[in-house]
Formats: structure tokens, sequence, C-alpha cells
């Protein structure tokens, strides 16, 4: 359900930004830009490149690299949320719905602008994802500048993490017990069945939401979706999360619409919900209906996930569903206008 307060004349202005709360599906013209959270910046960021007569392509990079350069509440870009070496590695993705081309990087070291490494794959080489520190010999031969992405924030979370005994910590069946212990760890004689559900908690909440993920369509219908960020806080060295998987992450169709997902991508990407949305869309249904079947399936294995997936069609018209009490309500911005950015909310489900 969306909530729409410019349907019911209930809006709110909130600095530059109208909250919005209806009960009905989000109409909005074209070309538009929407994102996950209320990275508002990023919404305008992305707009402002369809002003300047610039491409869509453009648009979902130049948005997401905002928030990249903003470091977006210390889940996007450098600087934060390091893993369990302290190091700070970055994932992105962009797919352009027209061609189907798509470009991503997968734990991306020491190149602060993955989203735009993500559309020199695209653009300069026939793959789709590059990991790693092969991503970023690639980055480097593109012309990038690499540089230490970790900053005095990401060394203090380092520290306190490693002070409280490692917690939060992802590995399972190792010794010594990673819920008490840190490493180095090796692998337990057996390997205990873990309980049901048991893995699907990381604490992903509103403080801690991850991902920007971005769809914008031109007025012509082209569709691109892009996502950027630094993944899960005290991951194990190495992880890839959903960010930067064709059709997790996110997934763009022209004539269907584009999606972009946020939360716990371990979890997520078992389920591919924005290829999901983006094909219930093409199929008729509304983009809200579509998010929200897009989940169901991870609910019924996870019932205990955060995660939320943004919905837009080829016309514009827009919804999201979300999931889980770490998101309770779930934001996200809309600019389909010049003046200003909307932000919608969704109650989880
Ligand atoms: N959704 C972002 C991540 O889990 O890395």
């Amino acid at each position: 359900m969306i909530i729409n307060m410019a349907a019911t004349m209930r809006s709110l202005v909130i600095g530059c930004c109208v909250v919005v709360f209806c009960f009905e599906r989000a109409r909005s013209a074209l070309p538009i830009v929407v994102n996950t959270w209320p990275f508002t910046n990023a919404t305008d960021a992305g707009y402002n490149v369809f002003l300047n007569g610039g491409s869509v392509v453009d648009a979902v990079e130049k948005g997401c690299s905002k928030c990249e350069v903003l470091r977006c509440d210390g889940s996007v870009g450098e600087g934060s949320d390091p893993d369990e070496d302290g190091e700070v590695t970055l994932d992105a993705m962009i797919m352009d719905g027209k061609t189907m081309d798509v470009g991503s990087v997968g734990c991306l070291r020491n190149i602060s602008s993955a989203i735009s490494v993500a559309r020199m794959v695209m653009e300069r080489t026939d793959h789709t994802l590059l990991a790693g520190e092969l991503a970023t010999k690639f980055a480097v031969e593109m012309g990038f500048k690499e540089s230490d992405l970790s900053s005095n924030k990401s060394d203090t979370m380092f520290k306190q993490w490693r002070a409280n005994n490692c917690q939060p910590n992802f590995r399972v069946n190792v010794s010594p017990d990673p819920k008490k212990s840190c490493g180095p760890y090796q692998p337990t004689e057996s390997t205990r069945l873990l309980q049901e559900n048991s893995r699907n908690d990381k604490g992903v909440g509103y403080l801690n939401h991850d991902t920007i993920g971005m769809v914008a369509v031109d007025k012509n219908g082209h569709v691109v979706s892009g996502t950027t960020t630094n993944g899960l806080n005290h991951k194990v060295p190495g992880r890839v999360g959903d960010s930067p998987i064709v059709g997790a992450g996110s997934y763009a169709q022209n004539e269907m619409g584009g999606a972009a997902a946020t939360g716990d991508g371990d979890i997520m990407m078992r389920f591919l919900p924005s290829y999901t949305a983006v094909q219930l869309m093409g199929s008729g249904m509304t983009p809200s209906n579509a998010a929200l079947f897009s989940i169901k399936p991870i609910i019924k294995f996870y019932p205990d996930f955060n995660g939320a997936v943004i919905a837009v069609n080829s016309k514009g018209e827009h919804g999201a569903a979300c999931h889980g009490s770490g998101i309770g309500t779930f934001h996200y911005s809309v600019k389909d206008n010049p003046d200003q950015v909307n932000l919608f909310s969704v109650k989880c489900v």
C-alpha cells in the first residue's frame, strides 16, 4: 500500500521535499527518477541530468554517484561499513533496459566511484560483472584513481567491532564460536544444520539501511536501473551482496519497467526480486503489487528478513513494498518535475 500525501491533500513540506501519503497507485510524468530511501540529493542529481539534456544512463550514473560522494547514511560509497579486516569494499551495477546491457562490480577495492566503474564494464567490455582486485586493475586501466576507502569512521567502527568480540558476526560452523569470539576461524568437524530461519536477521534497519537503488525512465520510456553500496557492515572479506547481481539488486527492461532492491542482500539475492517485479509489471501488474509479489516468496522462507523493493513501469507509475520490523516504514524518493522531490512511504508487511 502506497501512502501518497499529494492524493489525499495531506502533504507535509520538509526542507525541499514533500512527503506524500496515499492509498492508490502513484502516477507520475516522464522523465522520472525514483530511488530507495530519502536520498533526495541523489534524486535531484539524476533528474538534473534530464534538465541538461543528458541521457537516462547518465541520469542513473550521476544520481548514484551523488550518493557515493555524499556517503549517503554511511551505507553508500567509501568511508564506512568495513569488513572483518577493516577494509571498505564496494558493489554496484547499472542496467540499460533498451539493450539489456549490464555492467557491475563486486567487492571493488580502492576505487571510490563504483557506479562509474560499473558503467565502464557495461560500455567498455563484453562482460557483465568484474570482481575484487582485478576489477580495480580494470578501473585503473580505464583512468580511475586508486585511493584508500577507509576513514576515521570506518577505522573506529572496526576497532569497536573487535573490542565487542567481533559481533555481529556472519560466520557459522567454525571454531572458535563466532558468536562469542574473533577469528581466525577453522571449520568445525561436523556441519551443524542451521536452524530454519536462523540466518534471517542481520539487523538491517533504518539507520544502517543500505543500498541506493535507482530507476530512471526518460520521456521515450527508456528504462535504466542502478545500485551502489558498501554492503554489509563487518561482512566476511570477499562477500558480494545483491546489489551488483542482475535481477537481484536491480533490473530494467523497456516496455516493462525497472526495479531495485535494498535490505538483506544475502537473502534477497536468492529470489531475484527486481527481476520478478519487472516481469510482473510486464504482465500488467501495478508497480505496488509487483513490488509486493516480488518479496512474498522471500517472506515464506525468511519470515524475519528486512528489505524493500521499488518498482517503476515504463509510463512512470511507481510503487514499493517492504518487509521487516527493522525497517517498519520504508521511504523512497521520486522526482518527475523540475521543482521538487516527493518522498513516498509504505508500511512494511
Ligand atoms: N543490499 C545490500 C547488501 O546486502 O549488500
